[in-house]
Parts: C-alpha cells; structure tokens; sequence
C-alpha cells in the first residue's frame, strides 16, 4: 500500500455499519463480488503489500538471530518469502489459495535461478498440513491467524509442533484495537503499487470479535462495466488470549513485541514462541 488519507469515521455505528454496503449498492448490477485471495481479489491484495514496513523488518531480523530454513504460513504472494530466499534462506512457502500461489510463482520466474531453487511452494492448509520435516523458524504474519476458527488454531498449533525443530522459534502476530474511542466504521483512499486508487472500508467495532473489511477501486469507469469488489469478515484475537491458547497447547511466548505506534487503530504485536520444554 503506498498511500493513505486519514480515516474518516462515521457519524455512528448504525450508519457505520452501512457505509461500505451504500457504497456496493450504489454500484447495482455491476458489482463482481469476490474474496481479498481469489483470483478476482489476490491482484488487488498484491496491489496494496508492503514490503518496507515494521513487520517485515522485525520478521526478518528475528530469522537472522539463527541459521537454517524458513517455513512461511500464509506465505501469500511471498512479502515475507521474498526477501528471505534474497537474504540467502531456504524457504517453504504454505499458502491455501492457489490465486495467491500463482502471483508467487510469477514473482519466482523473475527472480535469479538460485533464488528460485532454494523456495518450495506448498498449496495447503496452515491447519493441517504435515511436510515430514522441521524447521528453525516458522512465521505466521500478517495477523492471518485469524483467519482460523478455534479449531482452525487448535490444528495449526498441532502442526507448528510437528514442524518445529529442537530449539526453533515459532513468530507469529497479532491484531488487536489500539484506539479506544475511534469510529466502528473507517473508510480510506489507498494507491496501490500500480497506481490504482482504491476504497478500502474496514468496520470493527471496539470489543468486537470480528471485522469486515470492503475493498474496491474508488475510480471505476462510469459506464457499466463490472467492478470487482472483495470483501472479508476475520476474526479478532488479541495477544492476551493468544498468549494463553498458545500455552495450553505447548507453545511458551518468549517475548512480545509492540510493532506500532501507541494509539494506532491496528496494534500489531509480534509473539516469539518456542515448543514448550
Ligand atoms: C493477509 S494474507 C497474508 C499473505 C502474506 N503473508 C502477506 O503478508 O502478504 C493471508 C493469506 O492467508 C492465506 N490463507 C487463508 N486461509 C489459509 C489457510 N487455512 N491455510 C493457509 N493459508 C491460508 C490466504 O490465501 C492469504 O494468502
């Protein structure tokens, strides 16, 4: 994501819970509804990634405290993936969507061959999956384990024992709300990498367990083209919880680490785990 203006909020949380659905009304028949990491969605996603931002730098810098290859959950389209195999690591990347894969591997096909060898691109499902062997590190960024449900976790915590070498570290973040009274409802122009501006409606009300988040082009032709309009609900589980759940199922928190500024909506906290002795 390259810009952003300020969140506007809406006047309250009824009509809060409205904006993004006025918006996708106004559109009518034109509206091609989509996931954020279908093939509809994951070019918008890979549109707005990141790559220079403080998840991505603690991430990275926590791999290089110890040798050896990666496991990426969620890798994605490869923002974590990316820069490791440039940084000279082995890397398996896991992803469920075989549109997010695809950016990956288009990614790949570009980068220099001895990068591409050392990356092993895995369609599978961050909850149960079984790869037959261990790794130093495992990360799961970008706050995607909340994409899972309780039981979705329960099997990804099974999995990252089975996986995690004697000593390794498992990192993962988490998202939780860091204003206390800002607006349920938040709307934003963004611009994408490719110089697409887009509308990106996010509604979570504070205390909520979920959030649903809208993203659409904010310029669509004015004819009647489709326009392609991704939506998401995902969980929201907060560091405290996690930290708990992570114990109980044998993965003790090492550190914690507050990735964002104090008072940011989207407080983003970087858990370091190991396999519980
Ligand atoms: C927020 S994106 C993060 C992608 C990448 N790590 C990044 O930072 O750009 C979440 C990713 O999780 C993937 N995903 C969703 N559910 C999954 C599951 N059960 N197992 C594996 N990947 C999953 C999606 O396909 C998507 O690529």
């Amino acid at each position: 994501m390259t810009t952003a203006t300020a969140p506007a909020p809406a006047a309250d949380a009824s009509e809060a819970a409205t904006l993004a659905a006025r918006r996708i009304a106004g559109l009518g028949a034109r509206v091609r509804p989509c996931g954020l990491y279908d093939a509809l969605g994951a070019p918008l996603y890979q549109d707005l990634a990141t790559y220079d931002d403080p998840e991505t730098r603690a991430l990275l810098s926590g791999v290089r405290t110890a040798p050896g290859p990666v496991l990426d959950l969620a890798a994605g389209a490869g923002r974590f993936t990316l820069p490791l195999l440039a940084g000279g690591r082995e890397v398996t990347a896991l992803d469920l969507s075989a549109d997010m894969l695809d950016l990956l591997r288009s990614e790949l096909a570009k980068a220099p061959a001895s990068m591409r060898s050392r990356c092993t691109v895995v369609q599978g499902d961050m909850s149960a999956f079984a790869l037959g062997r261990r790794f130093p590190h495992i990360l799961l960024g970008t706050t995607s384990l909340s994409l899972l449900d309780a039981a979705g976790r329960a099997g990804l915590y099974r999995c990252v024992l089975d996986h995690l070498a004697d000593g390794g570290r498992f990192r993962l973040t988490a998202l939780e709300r860091g204003d206390d009274d800002g607006p349920d409802e938040t709307a934003v122009r963004v611009t994408g990498a490719g110089g697409t501006v887009y509308e990106l409606y996010e509604h979570w009300p504070a205390g909520a367990d979920g959030r649903s988040v809208t993203l659409l082009p904010a310029d669509p032709p004015a004819d009647d083209s489709p326009v392609t309009v991704c939506t998401d609900r995902v969980g929201v589980i907060g560091p405290d919880v996690l930290e708990a759940e992570l114990a109980a199922a044998g993965l003790t928190v090492l550190t914690r680490e507050l990735l964002t500024p104090p008072g940011e909506r989207h407080r983003v906290t970087l858990l370091t785990t190991e396999a519980t002795r």
